[in-house]
């Protein structure tokens, strides 16, 4: 079977940032800032990005690229021992661990689009009200699994297309048109009454507010926000051309994700501060929130629409690129045709999620280690798992295959970049070798609560 690749640079520049622009950039985003302190934390979270985020992104982008295998085969060959190989397979269960509870969430967000649309989200007029619509809709006994199940149908329709169809055609009509609407939100939102508080809190920093809390925040959230340590960016480098010019693909990506979760907060912070609510909400920010502030402005329905709508697409591009290396694996290791593996990772991926849908309102005994399963496998993948995979392809690239051979790879026929701008090199080795696996030691540290 012959390897599936993008048609062009520019699909793969709009399917990695569909990947990389998700749930993390356009709702995490504004309230983890909310939480830490304002614009002192979006300061630390550019650096963090430049730090590790980045460098690592690059090195997964050109282990997949290089090899032109899935993630478990890429590691075992640059690893050239078959330990490497599972550590490959780690990567990939973590995607499919991941995709389990965003598409839980991603199953709310578009059953609030459908009552958006309903005109359903302005009739709220406190908090409480709005908290206990959210709980009746996601406790009833069917809801939560019908739009859990189209969630996933919609996942399913977009791999079965394969990489140039699906991923690649929806990912270049999906981002443009995520980007506009976030566009018009930020708008609207400066011209509220709120902008100017929202504007002083997210850009004149305070560094007193900043804590070492703050800062592994900061670290594990570039991490997450550019899809690392779980496959995904392997598994698309893996389909890049290979005269591709990598560093010119690579870099707009970062770009985009960062300028899309530095535009949300643009777009939410106005609308919060304009009815005098805290912008550190937390998670409940979208599902309660929100809607009591959609109802409170005259513009609220269309907002309400957009907003779930930018949303759903967001998670969309996202959950297919969490999905993707499996059914690449599976491709790749069992010889399954696409359609087959599409299939069936569709429907564990459903499976998976189905405990979760109802588990963050459970009783009490419930609970697996203290936690309800929602937040135990959430918190497994993201602070434990995802550092791990991170650790890993770092360690590979920056410790075993090495700074020559992998430079060989990073050398476009068109001109020698690396030797070219060596202040690029250096910076990304430097990074890889040392600062990197130094701090997602200490992110993987503060999760197991040694820290
Ligand atoms: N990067 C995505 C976001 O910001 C999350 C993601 C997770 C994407 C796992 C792919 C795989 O929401």
């Amino acid at each position: 079977m012959q390897r599936e690749s993008f048609k062009s640079k520019l699909g793969f520049i709009f399917a990695a940032a569909g990947s990389a622009v998700g749930l993390a950039n356009v709702w995490r985003f504004p309230y983890i800032v909310g939480q830490n302190g304002g614009a002192a934390f979006v300061a630390i979270y550019l650096i963090c990005l430049a730090l590790l985020g980045y460098p690592v992104f690059f090195s997964e982008i050109l282990i997949g690229r290089a090899t032109k295998k899935n993630p478990a085969r890429a590691f075992e060959e640059l690893g050239g021992h078959s330990l490497w190989r599972k550590g490959g397979f780690f990567t990939i269960l973590t995607g499919f661990l991941i995709s389990a509870f965003y598409s839980v969430i991603a199953s709310w967000i578009l059953a609030y689009l459908i009552f958006a649309f309903k005109g359903d989200l302005v009739h709220f007029v406190s908090d409480q009200q709005a908290e206990m619509y959210f709980k009746a809709f996601a406790t009833s006994s069917y809801q939560p699994i019908i739009f859990h199940a189209a969630f996933i149908l919609l996942c399913f329709a977009l791999l079965y297309t394969g990489v140039r169809k699906g991923l690649e055609k929806s990912s270049k009509l999906m981002v443009p048109f995520l980007i506009i609407i976030l566009l018009f939100l930020a708008f609207i939102g400066l011209s509220l009454p709120g902008a100017k508080a929202a504007l002083d809190f997210y850009f004149k920093p305070d560094f007193s507010l900043i804590t070492p809390k703050a800062c592994l925040v900061a670290l594990g959230h570039a991490f997450f926000t550019l899809s690392l340590g779980q496959g995904t960016m392997v598994t698309y480098g893996s389909y890049l051309n290979r005269d591709a010019d990598l560093t010119k693909s690579c870099f707009p990506i970062a770009l985009i994700d960062t300028a899309i979760a530095l535009i949300a907060g643009l777009a939410i912070f106005p609308i919060v501060f304009s009815v005098g609510l805290s912008p550190s909400e937390g998670p409940s920010l979208i599902f309660y929130s929100l809607p009591l502030v959609f109802s409170q402005l005259k513009i609220g329905y269309l907002l309400a629409v957009l907003f779930f709508l930018l949303l759903v697409l967001a998670a969309l591009t996202s959950n297919i690129s969490a999905l993707e290396p499996l059914i690449n694996y599976l491709m790749d290791e069992k010889k399954w045709p696409r359609k087959k593996a599409v299939t069936w990772v569709s429907l564990g991926s459903f499976a998976l999620g189905f405990p979760l849908l109802y588990s963050n309102f459970m009783h009490p005994k419930f609970l697996v280690f203290g936690k309800n399963l929602f937040d135990q496998i959430s918190f497994m993948a993201l602070d434990v798992m995802v550092p791990i995979g991170g650790f890993l392809a770092v360690i590979l690239v920056a410790w075993k295959w090495g700074l020559h051979e992998a430079s060989r790879h990073w050398i476009q026929p068109g001109g020698a970049i690396v030797q070219e701008k060596s202040w690029l090199k250096g910076y990304l080795w430097i990074s890889l070798k040392y600062i990197a696996p130094l701090l997602l030691s200490l992110v993987f540290f503060k999760a197991l609560g040694i820290l």
